[in-house]
Parts: structure tokens; C-alpha cells; sequence
């Protein structure tokens, strides 16, 4: 599947777009009045704010959503712009089904929220042990095109992801302070085997996109059971690992001074410490950095979750920047579902990339999941970056084998007399 050439004038990563796409333009000027949104008799979809991270993107300069250089931007690619019908409604040509599970959870409600702005969502399922129907009833009264259903509980799991064609697992335990992703396991392996046997029996060709920690061993765990119900499509299963480029794409502007919006950094490895890896040395638009710029960039992204559970003090960890994250790993999916030829994203997938199992890199994404895995970003990489790929892969290894063994000893336990 690997890819080494990689398009350099495509509107790379994150071509994430539309989710703010909906029935009538909102200014910026509108956000905090007392009255709520301002809408104008305008269909110009090309002024809502989207969710991207291209580098080569061209961005208008006219106020979005959440301000002129908010992250959240407009950024439609015009093949993919739901077209403006007469009156005051546009027809999104919405036509996709997305389940979250864990949606009652401090990620799980605000990525609601976000992925039911998508114009090309028609149905969204929220499914939790906990009780959802409040966020269910709540998000159901924006008046976007997806219809909003609830499911509570293992006995409503199944009817949750009937004819789904994403699945969003962010249930589980967030890290608390002195945790590390790894502290998570015992509690969130559990979790996503189970939910994830849900998904092979009734949504088997859905894309899976796995945030629970620690991802690293929960991917792997994914692709065990999936490959023990005989469903597993490894071009289908993805670790979120879109927040560490979120974050590296925000600490790189900040630092050099760049437009926020244009800058674009991969990064690879896995999802936790030293294993989260971001090639700074190729930073769209092109940058240089000191040694010690690097060092420090790096170990910040590295560490950026827990700057973050230290800040919330016990009370989790990242759910707003995750679910922004979360919801353009989604919006990307959805575009290159519907056919997107130039959607691509940094994810945590069955890779050959390197002598590891699973690694987190740049991939295009089609219709069928992965369409290739690009390899151009690990060629040519600073000594620096040479140096950390080699340090990483004996914790992801042992990560991904911990994933592994944990699904093989489940079942040798459930199948011993
Ligand atoms: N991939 C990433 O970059 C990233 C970033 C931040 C957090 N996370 C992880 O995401 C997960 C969720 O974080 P959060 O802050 O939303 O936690 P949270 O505790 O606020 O929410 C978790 C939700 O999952 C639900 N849940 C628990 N067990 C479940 C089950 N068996 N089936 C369905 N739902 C279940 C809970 O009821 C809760 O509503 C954690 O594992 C956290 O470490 C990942």
C-alpha cells in the first residue's frame, strides 16, 4: 500500500471541510450576541467555517464562523460544495451514518455537536452506558440535515450501528494526573474489544476510528478481534491521531509567526510520549528550526496532553481540542467516501512502513479506507528525526504486542475447559 510520491500540489491532510456547511451564512460578527447567530440570505458555502489543515489550499480572506483566523475555516473544494438549491435551504446531499460510541462522554458530546454540522451526515447514532438521550435530544433540535437517534446500553448497541458507515469510539477512561495512556489499558481494552465485536457483527464494512486510549494497543486490539470475526479490513481501521497534528500544526504557527491556517505538519510514530513523532523538518509551508527549536517544539507536541490533564486537574483529559480533532478525522472520511479524490490524513493504521505492525503516518484515503500509505514524508528526514524514529519503536512495539496478546488471552481464557 505504500506511496512514495507524494502530490505536491494536492490540498493534502485534512481536507476537511463543510462541517460548518449548513442552511445560511453566519458572520463573525454574529458569535456572542445575546440573539445567537445572525443568519443572511446568502448560500455562499464557501463562507462557512470547515474543518482543514492543507498546505496548498487557497483560503479566502472573508470572516468564518469563528473569526477570521480561527481554525475553523472555510475551505470547500468546489466538487464537493452541496450545492445551493433556491429559498433559503441547501441541499447537502447528505447520504452517510455515524455512530459515536461513548457519546456521552466529555469528547463523545462535543464531537456530536461537530459532526452533526456536517452537511454530509444524514444520520447520527449516539450510543453510551451512559445516559445519552439528553445529548441526543439536545443536538436533534440544530437544524441540520442529520437525524439524530440514541441507544443506551449493550441492548441497544446493536440496533446503534445497523447500516453505519463510521464508527467513532471515544468510550473509556480519560487519564487523570501522573497517568500515563498506558495506565488506561486495563480498563479500555476491555471497552473497545467489546464494542468493536459489536461493530464486526453488525457493521463489518464501516471505517473504525478508534480515540480510546491508549491507541497505540487498542488499534491492534481492533484488528485481533476483528480478525477473529473474520471482518478484518485493515484498510478500514484507523487510530485518531489527528489531535498530534492539530497540536503541532497550532505550536509550529505560534512559534515561527505562520498563518495558523496554512501550516501543515506530519507527524508519525504511534500516539503517546516519545512514539509521537512530528517531522517538523516537513513543515508546509517550509520552515527551519534550531536544534533547540526542535527539541523543545517536539517534546511540547510530545507532551501536549498531558500539559493539558495537569491544567483540568483531575476533572480528564483533552475532549474539546480531541473532538475538534475527531471531527475532521470524520469530515475526512466522509469527503473521501463521497468520492474525494485528494483527502489525506495522518492516522495510526496496519502499516509496512516500517518493520512495526501498526504505524501512525500520512495516508490517502478513498472509498475503500486506505488507499495508499505515503512514504515520502519519512525520506529524507533530519538526524534528529532519524535518530527519535529509532528511539520510538521498542515502546510501540511492546505497545502493539501488549494489544495483541491482551485479545489472544482473552480468548485462550474463554476457550479453556
Ligand atoms: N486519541 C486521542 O488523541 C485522545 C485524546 C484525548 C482522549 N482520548 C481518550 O478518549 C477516551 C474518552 O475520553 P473522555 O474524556 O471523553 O472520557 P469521559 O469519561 O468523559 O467519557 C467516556 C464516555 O465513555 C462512556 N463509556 C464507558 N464505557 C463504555 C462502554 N463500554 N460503552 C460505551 N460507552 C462507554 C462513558 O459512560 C463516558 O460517557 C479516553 O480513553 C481518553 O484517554 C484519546
Amino acid at each position: 500500500m505504500a506511496d512514495s510520491g507524494f502530490p505536491r500540489e494536492l490540498s493534502w491532510g485534512c481536507t476537511v471541510q463543510g462541517l460548518l456547511g449548513m442552511a445560511s451564512t453566519v458572520t463573525a460578527n454574529s458569535v456572542g450576541t445575546q440573539s445567537g447567530l445572525i443568519s443572511k440570505p446568502s448560500h455562499d458555502i464557501a463562507s462557512y467555517s470547515g474543518l482543514k489543515a492543507a498546505a496548498s489550499i487557497s483560503f479566502e480572506s472573508r470572516s468564518s464562523f469563528l473569526g477570521q483566523n480561527a481554525s475553523l475555516r472555510s475551505s470547500i473544494a468546489p466538487r464537493i460544495v452541496p450545492k445551493a438549491k433556491s429559498g433559503s435551504q441547501i441541499s447537502p446531499e447528505a447520504s452517510y451514518k455515524v455512530a459515536v460510541l461513548g457519546a456521552a462522554g466529555g469528547i463523545g458530546q462535543p464531537l456530536g455537536l461537530l459532526i452533526k454540522m456536517s452537511p454530509l451526515v444524514s444520520a447520527l447514532h449516539l450510543y453510551d452506558i451512559a445516559n445519552v438521550k439528553g445529548v441526543a435530544a439536545d443536538l436533534s433540535h440544530c437544524n441540520t440535515p442529520s437525524q439524530v437517534l440514541d441507544f443506551t446500553g449493550p441492548s441497544e448497541l446493536a440496533n446503534c450501528l445497523k447500516g453505519v458507515d463510521i464508527v467513532v469510539i471515544p468510550a473509556g477512561v480519560p487519564r487523570k494526573p501522573g497517568m500515563t495512556r498506558d495506565d488506561l489499558f486495563n480498563i479500555n481494552a476491555s471497552i473497545v474489544k467489546t464494542l468493536v465485536e459489536a461493530v464486526a457483527d453488525n457493521c463489518p464494512e464501516a471505517f473504525i476510528h478508534i480515540i480510546s486510549n491508549p491507541v497505540n494497543s487498542t488499534v491492534p486490539i481492533a484488528a485481533e478481534v476483528l480478525k477473529q470475526k473474520g471482518v478484518y479490513n485493515p484498510k478500514k481501521l484507523f487510530g485518531v491521531t489527528t489531535l498530534d497534528v492539530v497540536r503541532a500544526n497550532t505550536f509550529v504557527a505560534q512559534k515561527k509567526n505562520l498563518k495558523l491556517i496554512d501550516v501543515d505538519v506530519p507527524v508519525v510514530g504511534g500516539h503517546a510520549g516519545i512514539t509521537i513523532l512530528p517531522l517538523l523538518s516537513k513543515t508546509r509551508p517550509s520552515v527551519t528550526f534550531t536544534n533547540e527549536e526542535t527539541e523543545e517544539l517536539t517534546k511540547r507536541i510530545q507532551n501536549a496532553g498531558t500539559e493539558v490533564v495537569e491544567a483540568k486537574a483531575g476533572a480528564g483529559s483533552a475532549t474539546l481540542s480531541m473532538a475538534y480533532a475527531a471531527a475532521r478525522f470524520v469530515e475526512s472520511s466522509l469527503r473521501a467516501l463521497a468520492g474525494d479524490p485528494d483527502v489525506y490524513e495522518c492516522t495510526f493504521v496496519q502499516s509496512e512502513l516500517t518493520e512495526l505492525p501498526f504505524f501512525a503516518s500520512r495516508v490517502k484515503l478513498g472509498k475503500n479506507g486506505v488507499e495508499s500509505i505515503i512514504s515520502a514524508d519519512l525520506e529524507g528526514v533530519t538526524e534528529y528525526e532519524a535518530k527519535a524514529l529509532e528511539a520510538l519503536k521498542p515502546e510501540l512495539k511492546a505497545s502493539i504486542e501488549k494489544g495483541i496478546e491482551f485479545v489472544h488471552k482473552q480468548q485462550a481464557a474463554a476457550t479453556s475447559p
